[in-house]
C-alpha cells in the first residue's frame, strides 16, 4: 500500500514524457511580487556578499556529463529509497523556515504538495505549523524533522519525543548554525516574524524575539552552540529515529558524523546563509560520499536548480538531493499545486536526463556519468 496519494506513483516510472518547460528565474521574479520585498529579502538572501548562493547554482553547471548510447531507455524509473523509505524521486524538500510568510495554509500546503509528487519533506524547526499538523496533513507520506538541539536540552528532547510519537521517518540535526551567519539583507530589509504568525515548535518566548528582532536573535538565543559529535548518539536514543547531520562540508567530520552514530549526512551550507566563504557543495559532495564510504547515505543541497544537478549529484554519490529556495516559489505563487507542480516538473525532467544519458534506472548512475574532465574531487 503506497504512503502517497493516488497519483503520485505515476511519476516513479514510465515513457519520458512531452517536454515541460518551467522557468524557475520567472517563478523566483513571480513570487517576490507576490511576498513583497520583506518576505522575498528573508527567502532569498544569503551571508555577506551572498558570493556562495551563486557558487552553489555555478558549481554544478561546470559539472559535465558523459552520456552512454545504445542504452533501451523505453521506460526510465526515477524510484529509489531514502533511509529505507520508497520515494518515487530522489528530489526531496529541503527544511526551510516560515511558511506562513509565503502562503496561509504554510507548511500545510508543502507538506500535501510534497506528498502529491510522491517525495520527503523536511519540516524546519522554526516551521509555523505545529509538528503533528503538518504530519496529518501529508496523509502518511515519509516525512523528516529538522531538528536545531537548543540551549534548552529538555525542550529539545520533548520536541524529540513527539516527532517521533507523530510518524516522522528521521531527525536531520542542523549542525552548520552555531551562530547566525552575517545576514546583511535581513539587517538592511528589517526582516521579522509578521506579528500574527508564531514559532509553535519552538519556545513562545522564540516567537515574540522573532517578531522584535528577527531571525538571527532566535538562532543566538535559542540554539546551542556547544553541541558536539556527542550528541548525535544522544537524539538517536531518546528518539529512536536515524538521524541525518545536515550542514557537513568535510570528509573528515561526515566520518565522525558516521562514527557517532549518524545514519548519514547532508552536505549543505545551509543555501550559502552562514559562511559566505564555506565550499559550495557540489565541490566538496566526491569527498564526503567517499569518507562516508558505504556506511550510510548522503544527501545534498543547494542550488540543485536542474534535473541535470541532480543526476550529476546521483552520479557523485549522494543517495538523492534537497531542494529549498525554488519550493518556497512554488509556494509562494501557487500553493500545495505549485509544490507538486515544481517536484513533478523534476520528476518527468529527470526521466529525460536520465533517457539522454543511458541511465534507464537510479542504480544505473555512478560516476562513469560523470565527464571527469569536468568535475571535481
Ligand atoms: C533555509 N535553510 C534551513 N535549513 C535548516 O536546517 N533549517 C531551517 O530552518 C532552514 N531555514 C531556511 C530558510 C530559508 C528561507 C532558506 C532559503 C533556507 C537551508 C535549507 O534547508 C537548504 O540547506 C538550502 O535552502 C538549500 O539551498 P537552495 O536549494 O535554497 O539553493
Ligand atoms: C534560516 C534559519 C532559520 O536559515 O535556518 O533562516
Amino acid at each position: 500500500m503506497s504512503p502517497y496519494p493516488p497519483g503520485a506513483e505515476e511519476l516513479g516510472r514510465g515513457p519520458v514524457l512531452a517536454p515541460r518547460d518551467l522557468d524557475l528565474d520567472a517563478l523566483e521574479r513571480d513570487a517576490r511580487a507576490q511576498l513583497g520585498e520583506m518576505a522575498y529579502a528573508y527567502y532569498s538572501g544569503g551571508a555577506e556578499d551572498e558570493r556562495l548562493i551563486t557558487e552553489n547554482v555555478g558549481a554544478w553547471r561546470r559539472i559535465g556529463l558523459s552520456p552512454r548510447v545504445l542504452v533501451d531507455v523505453s521506460e526510465i524509473s526515477t524510484t529509489t529509497t531514502v533511509l529505507g523509505e520508497e520515494v518515487m524521486h530522489p528530489v526531496l524538500v529541503a527544511p526551510t523556515a516560515i511558511h506562513r510568510m509565503a502562503t496561509p495554509d504554510g507548511e500545510l500546503a508543502t507538506a500535501r504538495g510534497a506528498a502529491r509528487a510522491g517525495t520527503v519533506m523536511t519540516l524546519s524547526s522554526l516551521s509555523n505549523t505545529v509538528l503533528e499538523e503538518v504530519a496529518a496533513a501529508g496523509g502518511g507520506a515519509p516525512q523528516w524533522m529538522q531538528i536545531y538541539v537548543l540551549r534548552d536540552r529538555g525542550r529539545t528532547k520533548d520536541m524529540v519525543e513527539r516527532v517521533a510519537a507523530a510518524g516522522y521517518k528521521a531527525l536531520v540535526l542542523t549542525v552548520d548554525a552555531p551562530v547566525s551567519g552575517l545576514r546583511s539583507r535581513e539587517i538592511r530589509g528589517g526582516v521579522h516574524l509578521p506579528g500574527d504568525l508564531e514559532l509553535p515548535n519552538l519556545a513562545h518566548a522564540a516567537a515574540a524575539r522573532a517578531q522584535r528582532d528577527g531571525f538571527m536573535a532566535v538562532v543566538s538565543r535559542e540554539f546551542d552552540p556547544s553541541i558536539t559529535f556527542d550528541d548525535i548518539g544522544w537524539l538517536a536514543e531518546v528518539s529512536g529515529l536515524p538521524v541525518l547531520i545536515k550542514g557537513v562540508a568535510r570528509g573528515d567530520d561526515a566520518a565522525r558524523s558516521m562514527e557517532s552514530g549518524a545514519a548519514g549526512v547532508v552536505v549543505s551550507n545551509h543555501g550559502g546563509r552562514q559562511l559566505d566563504d564555506a565550499p559550495a557543495t557540489a565541490d566538496v559532495l566526491a569527498e564526503v560520499v567517499d569518507a562516508v564510504a558505504g556506511s550510510g547515505e548522503v544527501f545534498v543541497d543547494g542550488g540543485i536548480r536542474r534535473p541535470s544537478d541532480v543526476v550529476k549529484a546521483l552520479g557523485i554519490g549522494a543517495q538523492a538531493v534537497m531542494v529549498g529556495r525554488p519550493v518556497l516559489w512554488a509556494l509562494a505563487t501557487g500553493g500545495d499545486d505549485g509544490v507538486a507542480g515544481l517536484l513533478t516538473w523534476f520528476a518527468h525532467e529527470l526521466r529525460r536526463t536520465m533517457a539522454l544519458c543511458g541511465t534507464p534506472s537510479i542504480q544505473d548512475i555512478d560516476r562513469s556519468v560523470l565527464d571527469a574532465s569536468r568535475s571535481p574531487g
